[in-house]
């Protein structure tokens, strides 16, 4: 979920709209707006989407203050009774919050007893009501806030408006919260997105922060209602890239981006044939003696890339999936590296995963694309991988530039640790980077993929197999088209394909066969052995490659270092899932049922 707030001068609802558009990638189920003026608090939502809830707005409500919400649903479908801001029983207290309360059935059947009547099926509904008990006790708000807080188990981004009171009260324990500060207006959100076409001022919130703001002032305090002190950061993301420009969706647009966002992530990291990162200072891997990745989703996919190279140099190394680390991981202490990949550095299974390896003494590292996000703060480095900000909920542009830093990682960890021997071909490796964003410019020149997408339009099911660099890339392109099409496509590793998946080819189940180099023989044996049972088959990759002549299609990627190709390859099957979405029509930037944070396990 995402929330927005702001106060200031002037009408709050536009701001508070236009944020909760920039803040839909983190939900999309429902929607809705609270803002206060002399006729008390005035609450708007709905189910569906933020425009939804624009079209049901008569005329914008007038009010100087406000709190919104774009919903991701966890407790109660998204109809407009569970939308946010909910309300304690007079409507006096509105909240809007991102997050799980845990206790909030015991909370809620003790409000009830109270007399309190509930409105919904959420979570969220216990806090304007605990407010309200505690208001009544204390006469005092901002008490009666850090009571509340007090009380909630679980986690929380909290934002709140009261009738009569020109203030937000706000609040947050492992749900992400930033204050941006505009000359005349203040604002909180999950997200900097949600406020940066205002301004570029923030404050990063910390657990257990307790936010006041009015119209010329705010307050940091601690739950004890003590003082803090919190720096004032500039955010170096350009307005501009929030936006769609002249494309039709955020995807299209991250796509294309990819030369420039690519030429971001390198600048200044290799000289010299030498790896090196501001944020790492020299040194700091030399008692790792084992890495384990942890990631969910695409991010799990670009883990896969830096886990073969890790492998290579010898550093024992696994790649977890987030949500597995409990059972999956291995023995973990001191020397054990944990690098948490994760673009928005908020994904609630990953952030528990690096957790419960520090109580185990590892070291952590989080390579994200968001400064200031919980994994960033929480790791004892971070690494940024320098994407700018990605809307659509299927990560494109940042699975391309998690693959390079990550590479880059490897290198420098195969510097920094004294068991690991770097790679033989490293100077070659580091030299044919600088290429890299011409070749991904050239590749979508060139792309047939569009072609391909109307070709296959009516296939029952979508394959993809890979070996080696190629299988994350086949397990990316069959998540993407999935995510996207809503079709069934899946990945496999190329070996694999004949031990049980070969069941389901037919020549109505296109195969997409990714290799890295022209020596891939697995991918293309096991890519004929599916062409034979009737499956098209579509190579990708670069043209030297004995597949090329035999299959029905190819889809071609620049000659280049094997790492770098299958990172173009990945290219075309970004192109191939949105040409397929776009001609089935689908909702490219907000696929059904995602949500491009999952900040709940
Ligand atoms: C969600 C998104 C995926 C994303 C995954 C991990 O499930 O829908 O697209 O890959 O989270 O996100 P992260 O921000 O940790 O990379």
């Amino acid at each position: 979920c995402g929330i927005i707030a702001r106060i200031g001068h002037g009408d709050a609802a536009e701001t508070l709209l236009s944020g909760l558009e920039n803040l839909e990638y983190r939900g999309y189920d429902s929607a809705g707006i609270a803002v206060q003026n002399g006729s008390g608090v005035k609450v708007h939502k709905c189910s569906g989407e933020v425009d939804d809830l624009k079209s049901s707005l008569e005329r914008q409500p007038h009010g100087n203050m406000g709190i919104g919400h774009t919903r991701w649903s966890t407790h109660g479908p998204p109809t407009d009774e569970n939308a946010h801001p909910h309300t304690d029983t007079a409507g006096d207290v509105a909240v809007v919050h991102n997050g799980v309360i845990d206790n909030y059935d015991e909370l809620r059947t003790q409000l009830q007893a109270q007399g309190h009547e509930f409105n919904s099926d959420t979570d969220t509904e216990v806090i304007p009501h605990l407010i309200d008990e505690y208001r009544q006790e204390t006469d005092d708000t901002e008490q009666a806030v850090r009571k509340a807080v007090e009380t909630l188990e679980g986690s929380y981004a909290i934002a709140a408006i009261v009738d009569g009171e020109e203030r937000v009260y706000a609040a947050r324990k492992g749900s992400p919260l930033v204050l941006g500060l505009d000359d005349e207006e203040w604002f909180l959100a999950s997200d900097v997105p949600a406020f940066l076409d205002h301004t570029d001022q923030v404050i990063y919130l910390e657990d257990g922060d307790i936010v006041v703001l009015e119209p010329d002032n705010y307050r940091i305090t601690n739950l004890e209602g003590e003082p803090l002190e919190r720096s004032v950061d500039t955010v170096d993301w350009d307005p501009e890239d929030a936006g769609k420009g002249e494309y039709d969706h955020y995807m299209e647009k991250e796509i294309h981006s990819q030369p420039t966002s690519l030429a971001n992530t390198i600048e200044g990291r290799v000289e010299d044939g030498t790896v090196s990162f501001d944020s790492l200072e020299p040194g700091t891997f030399e008692n790792v003696d084992a890495v384990q990745f942890v990631a969910c989703g695409t991010s799990y996919h670009a883990a896969m890339y830096a886990g073969q190279l890790l492998r290579a140099a010898g550093l024992p190394t696994d790649v977890i999936r987030a949500s597995e680390y409990e059972t999956a991981a291995g023995p973990v202490d001191e020397g054990t590296l944990v690098v948490a990949v994760t673009q928005s550095g908020e994904t609630a299974d990953t952030l528990d995963a690096v957790r419960t390896a520090a109580g185990h003494g590892a070291q952590t590292l989080a390579v994200t694309n968001v400064v200031g996000s919980t994994a960033a703060r929480e790791a004892d480095n971070a690494l940024y991988i320098r994407a700018g900000p990605e809307v659509g909920v299927a990560a494109t542009k940042t699975y391309s530039s998690q693959a390079v830093t990550l590479t880059l990682l490897t290198q420098r960890l195969a510097a920094d640790v004294p068991e690991a021997t770097p790679a033989e071909d490293r100077e070659d490796l580091l030299e044919t980077l600088q290429d890299l964003p011409q070749h991904v410019d050239t590749v979508l020149e060139t792309s047939r993929a569009r072609v391909l997408a109307r070709e296959f339009m009516n296939s029952t099911s979508y394959f993809f197999i890979g070996n080696g660099f190629g299988h994350s890339v086949a397990l990316e392109g069959a998540l993407k088209f999935k995510e996207i099409t809503y079709e069934h496509a899946e990945g496999f590793a190329s070996g694999e394909l004949k031990h049980g998946p070969l069941a389901l080819v037919t020549d109505k189940s296109p195969l997409f066969a990714v290799y890295t180099d022209g020596s891939d023989d697995k991918t293309k044996t096991n890519a004929i052995e599916a062409q034979s049972r009737g499956a098209p088959i579509v190579a990708v990759g670069p043209a030297d490659h004995p597949l090329v002549d035999v299959a029905d299609a190819h889809l071609s990627v620049p000659d280049t270092h094997p790492v770098w190709a299958g990172l173009l390859a990945n290219v075309q099957l970004q192109l191939v899932s949105y040409h397929a979405a776009t001609l089935l029509e689908r909702s490219i930037d907000k696929p059904r049922n995602l949500a491009k944070s999952v900040t709940v396990e």
